[in-house]
């Protein structure tokens, strides 16, 4: 741990000054209140942003032109005069925090959709059926000047309803930066062809933006550095593309990649298997090339990285979006030297995979994501109890962290030898090093609060009687399901059969790999002895792997899987037997073939462990069962259901 004089420096844009050079990425609200308002959930979702200690809260993904540009339909219209007031009220809200207030305009071009916009099709660059067969009409030089105007306009309401700048998305595949994408933009007039042709229509709309704010109102631009796909623009482009920005904008806001290339989309937003600061390379060789400060996203978590990177000249300032859901006051524990007590952002995917799929924004390590407001109105605790807390994993630590910093007397029993629970998975492959950050940190917190922990402890009526707990929660996790297979059981027993969830470095593992179940344990196991050179068969039942996975790390994880040639998908195949050396499975017309199989591991799901969950009920009248315990699910549920258990005790 060293000293953060740079992330703590104050940086000067234009005509305001960020107390230090920590900025909210845009991170869009995953639900806004009735017509496209913002409710008091998403006021609280920025404002935590801000009171965590960031220099800048940007506000996501607000659209210029709602007869055109929606592209989904939890947007704010910056056209609907409706909407005046909740913006005034987000400005006012984020100042609250103590944070300059930013909005991202944005207009979704050819990715709007045909049912939230005016127009018969959606229009781009260039007439296009795209890859979701919506014909795409093209813009004619009267669209453009229609839509740089209203950018003007966006702006302008943005200023006068008091935010401190503004930010125009150009990046990410929306409109601006598919007219600078050779992927979208195939024109052959004069914004069509070279670079600088690609750029001319966005710097329509930046001279229209300036126009309509003034000199003095600062103007951030988000770029992406590369589209890092192939037949998509590279680092030389995303240099000229800066340099025809420098001295008309206020700041240059590198990210990279296109939401026309899933796996763009996924290094947009690293995930486990990207490395951090996954685009930084992208906003140094831009920062060489432009006086304009450079500001730099995607995979920041690191503090000390940080600090290197700004210093080394990488960029003026970094963005983070997800470490901020993950904890929100990453800045201030920087300032106050608490790096320890930051908890890691595990680029597991979950809050955007929620958003996607149900419009529910949840995060794996923090429960108060989705709740924000219980962080400014928490619910009180009208009694001080005593917690006996069954299981050190992550459900059982979130809760005795939580219950002790609520006022209760925590009593942590485990029945191992350490806490950590099944975050001990994060042992088995480098890409788990953020998870095994997370179960390091959470293992810290709770060592060094005035917990008491009770190792290599079964609990049961004696240990309940010695502690005399006003309240239980059992948190006793899940167990691998052993299938109804002939050999299995067997095999587990003799220890020829291995758990995914066990496998680590030192495991060793023969030539041919068999894992039974294609989950996200028997995926990400599959990744990892793949890596290591062997030859993998994954046995799946359904005809589709990682099924269980959220949309971001799933992409992410069947890419990770189909650039090893050593890796099988055996699908719609049924284990119906394990033999020393082989494993047999049968298709659906029940025809079994025989896998040749060194090394056996099941990754067949798990199941909570109602043995232990029934041994504990009755023993104590108030008790709350959590996490695995209750059903086997994923950590965002143990540390959740946690957060529940918690708040109920005390009423
Ligand atoms: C839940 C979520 C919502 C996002 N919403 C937006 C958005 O509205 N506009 C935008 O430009 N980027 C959005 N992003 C992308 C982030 O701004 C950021 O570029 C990306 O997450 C990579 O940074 P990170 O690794 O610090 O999370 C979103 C990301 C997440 C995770």
């Amino acid at each position: 741990m060293g000293s953060y004089d740079m992330l703590l420096k104050p940086l000067k844009i234009g005509s305001v000054t960020l107390k230090n050079r920590m900025v909210s990425a845009p991170t869009s609200c995953a639900e806004l209140g009735p017509n496209e308002r913002y409710s008091e959930d998403n006021y609280a979702y920025y404002k935590l942003k801000a009171t965590g200690g960031c220099a800048m809260v940007v506000v996501g993904d607000v659209i210029v032109d709602n007869s055109t540009g929606r592209s989904h339909p939890q947007q704010v219209g910056l056209d609907d005069p409706g909407a005046i007031p909740y913006l005034v009220k987000m400005a006012d809200t984020i100042h609250s925090g103590g944070a300059l207030a930013s909005v991202e305009i944005d207009h979704g071009g050819a990715m709007c959709d045909e049912d939230l916009i005016d127009r018969e099709h959606a229009f781009g660059p260039s007439a296009m059926v795209d890859a979701w067969g919506d014909q795409i009409d093209e813009m004619t030089k009267d669209d453009m000047e229609y839509i740089a105007r209203k950018f003007g306009e966006g702006a302008a309401i943005i200023k006068d309803c008091g935010f401190d700048m503004v930010m125009i998305h150009c990046g990410h595949g929306w409109l601006l930066h598919q007219f600078l994408s050779p992927l979208t933009n195939k024109r052959t007039d004069e914004f069509g062809g070279s670079i600088e042709n690609r750029m001319r229509f966005p710097l329509m709309v930046v001279d229209s933006v300036r126009k309509a704010v003034g000199r003095n109102f600062p103007i951030d631009i988000r770029i992406s550095g590369a589209e890092r796909t192939p037949g998509g623009y590279g680092i030389e482009d995303g240099i000229r593309i800066a340099e025809m920005l420098d001295g008309k904008v206020d700041m240059i806001h590198v990210s990279a990649g296109t939401q026309y290339d899933p796996y763009s989309a996924v290094l947009m937003h690293p995930g486990i298997f990207q490395k951090p600061g996954e685009n930084s390379n992208l906003a140094r060789e831009i920062k060489k090339h432009v006086k304009t400060p450079v500001c730099s996203v995607g995979a920041f978590s690191d503090p000390d990285f940080m600090e290197n990177f700004l210093e080394e000249g990488g960029a003026d300032c970094i963005a983070m979006g997800r470490e901020l859901l993950a904890d929100p006051f990453f800045p201030k524990k920087v300032a106050r030297g608490e790096i320890g007590k930051i908890r890691p952002c595990i680029r597991c995917g979950e809050c955007q995979s929620g958003m996607m799929k149900n419009g529910c924004m949840r995060c794996t390590v923090n429960p108060l994501i989705g709740r924000e407001d219980d962080f400014f109105h928490p619910i009180p605790v009208l009694k001080k109890r005593k917690v006996l807390i069954v299981g050190g994993g992550p459900g059982g630590m979130e809760a005795a962290i939580e219950a002790y910093n609520r006022g209760h007397e925590v009593v942590l029993c485990e029945k191992g030898s350490k806490l950590g629970g099944a975050l001990y998975y994060a042992d088995g492959a480098d890409f788990k090093a953020l998870m095994k950050q997370y179960r390091d940190s959470q293992i810290r917190k709770v060592q060094e609060l005035p917990i008491k922990i009770r190792l290599n402890t079964c609990v049961d009526a004696k240990v309940v009687e010695e502690e005399k707990p006003d309240v239980m929660i059992i948190a006793v996790g899940a167990k691998p399901l052993i299938l109804p297979v002939p050999g299995i059981k067997e095999g587990v027993e003799d220890g020829s059969i291995l758990f995914g969830a066990d496998i680590t470095d030192n495991t060793p593992l023969g030539d041919n790999v068999v894992i039974i179940g294609g989950g996200l344990i028997g995926c990400e196991t599959a990744v990892h002895t793949g890596r290591m050179g062997h030859h993998t068969t994954i046995i799946e039942m359904r005809d589709d792997v990682a099924v269980d996975c959220g949309r971001m790390h799933r992409l992410n994880l069947l890419h990770q899987m189909d650039v090893l040639d050593n890796l099988d998908k055996a699908l719609g195949m049924a284990c119906t037997k394990v033999e020393k050396g082989a494993v047999y499975a049968k298709d659906a017309d029940g025809k079994e073939v025989r896998y040749p199989a060194d090394t056996v591991i099941l990754a067949a799901g798990l199941v909570s462990d109602t043995k232990t969950v029934d041994s504990l009920m009755g023993l104590v009248p108030e008790t709350y069962i959590i996490g695995d315990a209750m059903r086997a699910r994923k950590v965002g549920n143990a540390t959740r259901d946690a957060y529940d258990a918690v708040v109920s005790m005390g009423m």
